[in-house]
């Protein structure tokens, strides 16, 4: 049965007070239509207690990687650490379409989104280094971004600001990933009489790649 993550990084719990989660349940709902069978995990990232890099997991990360450590020698603090790390990343990897909704916040993601990507960057697990440069190792998954904005940054003098999609993209894809859309649902603040037409807007562009995405196969 193909596995689809559906991934929230928004403190709000209540679907009611987030425009962006009301976006990704049209998008789901509409998989579903095209994929009665799909496993829906759902990962609200302030929920998860994701673990940030401090000075345990950079001891761990070294230990591991270069100085021949293995994993019983690291204190336990480090192993506690690293393990949940990887059972973070072993977690993300065995998906096959992965939804991830977000807000720009101060023109990037919720720094929680960043701790998140921290966890998934392990070498030999997630990518790998060759002669040419790293490589993703996640190929074959096929992800989207839904990100709400208050303001404008498809046009116009903030374009260069946006580094929230930007971001979420990039990483996902150095990791490997083939398809990488992004439904934006933009200037909701700063136009607030238009907040219907917006998100009406989002939500059919959300439906049609949920379509869309529900089409392609899944990774062999
Ligand atoms: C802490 C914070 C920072 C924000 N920073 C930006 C920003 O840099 N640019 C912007 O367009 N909107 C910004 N916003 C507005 C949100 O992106 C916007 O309200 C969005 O619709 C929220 O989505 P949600 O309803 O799913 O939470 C910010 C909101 C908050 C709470």
């Amino acid at each position: 049965m193909a596995k689809l993550l559906y991934i929230t990084a928004n403190p709000k719990n209540d679907i009611k007070l987030s425009k962006g989660m009301q976006i990704g349940e049209v998008f789901l709902e509409e998989f579903k239509q095209v994929q009665p069978d799909v496993e829906i995990e759902r990962w609200h990232l302030y929920e998860m207690d994701i673990p940030v890099i401090d000075m345990d997991l950079l001891y761990a990360r070294a230990k591991l990687s270069f100085m021949g450590y293995t994993k019983d020698q690291l204190s336990e603090a480090e192993r506690t650490k690293i393990e949940k790390m990887h059972a973070l990343a072993d977690r993300f990897i065995a998906a096959d379409y992965y939804v991830f909704v977000t807000p720009i916040w101060n023109f990037g993601a919720p720094a929680i989104v960043k701790a998140f990507m921290d966890c998934l960057f392990i070498a030999g697990k997630t990518f790998t280094y060759t002669e040419h440069g790293a490589k993703g190792l996640l190929t074959g998954r096929k992800a989207i971004h839904i990100q709400t904005r208050g303001g404008i940054y498809s046009t116009g003098p903030m374009v260069e600001f946006e580094m929230g999609d930007r971001y979420v993209k990039k990483v996902f894809e150095f990791l490997g990933f083939e398809s990488l859309d992004t439904v934006i649902a933009e200037g909701m603040d700063h136009f607030p009489k238009k907040v219907p037409e917006i998100m009406a807007k989002a939500k059919e562009q959300a439906a049609a790649a949920a379509r869309e995405m529900a089409a392609l196969p899944v990774k062999q």
